[in-house]
């Protein structure tokens, strides 16, 4: 006879974990459906990377030109790339933590902060990992309100409980697109107990303008039990090599330190993120483009039977007036993957990601009258 392995308590209780749902692959779509063009705005990529520099120095490595070799393990902390990363952000070096992905890094300071169990607050319709990576850590998840426009700093401080451990914020907001002001992010910093760590997730800030933007960062010398994360997957256009980079106290990445599995970032994804995060003025044309992507889009809204919302970001959302999955599924047969946002909350949204001009026609020539015609 065989038994079921959710008998294990710990497996019972991953059951009821949510899964994380990716964006669907070009690839994946083309197999099913056998077209021959597909158009990927589902996973918040950006579409002009990487810059020939970065391709070069990948290259350089795979040729064995700048490197032993692929047969050796990385440099365990990427302490190179750190070396950058400190300089270009004015912290001292060991003040900086690599992940394969920042949704690495969100695990290790789960891992860390649940050891002994406890809670996260974690605004609705804030980025899946967060309570992912807080359940499979055993820790529980306290949800704050939110809509799809607006975040309730109150309602996040007033939900902090006696076990509160961490508290999640996204920076701007994946998928709303929301993003606090100045005032609202000095508070939620300031107000948190100093044994809570507050994770200010910052993978899109690049995209926003730098003299309006207020970046978490500058309270990091204030505030031991704060982490801002970055990512290499966004506007530095690396999403495949999988890197991204946490800074923090000394004591605080410290004790991620402990939890982060050795070699966890591999060597190719350690030269390019070096190259790019000099590179700014591939992040500067970045910016733009994404800048007149968003404006075009607000354009083109209103003369469709729907609504967007969010202002930050390299992406949109766009509500419908009728199950917003009825859209992806029209959308994916004609080669235009959005992404449904039902897993986060929001039936009648689909997060858009913005693309190419061209990419953002063909968007517009499916989705039109697909939205028009109440799908
Ligand atoms: C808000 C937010 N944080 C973190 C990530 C994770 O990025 P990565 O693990 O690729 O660095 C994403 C990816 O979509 C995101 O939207």
């Amino acid at each position: 006879m065989t038994v079921s392995l959710s008998v294990l308590p710990g497996f019972e209780k991953l059951s009821r974990i949510p899964l994380y749902v990716p964006g669907k692959p070009i690839q994946e779509v083309q197999r099913e459906l056998g077209l021959a063009r597909i158009v990927k705005l589902a996973s918040n990529e950006n579409p002009w990377g990487p810059t020939e520099a970065v391709k070069a120095r990948v290259a350089a490595v795979i040729a064995g030109s700048e490197f032993e070799g692929l047969g050796l393990y990385p440099v365990s902390n990427g302490h190179y790339l750190r070396q950058r990363i400190a300089e270009r952000k004015g912290v001292a070096l060991d003040r900086v933590v690599l992940g394969n992905g920042s949704s690495e890094i969100l695990e290790m300071v789960a891992k860390a902060a649940f050891l002994d169990g406890g809670s996260a607050v974690i605004p609705k319709h804030s980025f899946a990992i967060y309570g992912i990576a807080t359940q499979t850590a055993g820790g529980r998840v306290i949800e704050s309100r939110a809509s799809a426009t607006e975040l309730d700093v109150d309602d996040l401080l007033r939900s902090v409980a006696d076990d509160t451990r961490l508290v999640y914020l996204g920076h701007p907001n994946n998928p709303t697109g929301i993003r606090l002001d100045r005032a609202a992010i000095e508070r939620v910093v300031r107000s948190l107990r100093q044994d809570i760590v507050l994770v200010v997730d910052q993978a899109y800030a690049e995209y926003e303008d730098p003299a309006e933007y207020p970046d978490a960062a500058v309270y990091l010398d204030e505030r031991p039990n704060l982490l801002v994360l970055h990512t290499f997957s966004k506007i530095h256009a690396l999403a495949a090599l999988r890197i991204g980079y946490g800074l923090g106290s000394k004591e605080l990445i410290g004790y991620l330190e402990r939890v982060r599995s050795p070699f966890n970032t591999n060597h190719l994804a350690q030269v390019a993120a070096e190259v790019a995060v000099q590179d700014l003025s591939f992040e500067a044309f970045s910016r733009m483009k994404n800048t007149e992507a968003r404006k075009a889009f607000v354009l083109e809204v209103p003369k469709h039977r729907c609504k967007s919302s969010g202002t930050s970001g390299n992406f949109i959302l766009l509500e419908t007036a009728f199950p917003a999955m009825d859209l992806f599924k029209e959308l994916l047969q004609r080669g235009v993957i959005v992404r449904p946002m039902h897993g986060y909350g929001l039936p009648h949204h689909v997060r858009v990601t913005f693309g190419k001009p061209e990419e953002m026609q063909a968007f517009w020539s499916a989705a039109g009258p697909l939205l028009d015609g109440g799908c």
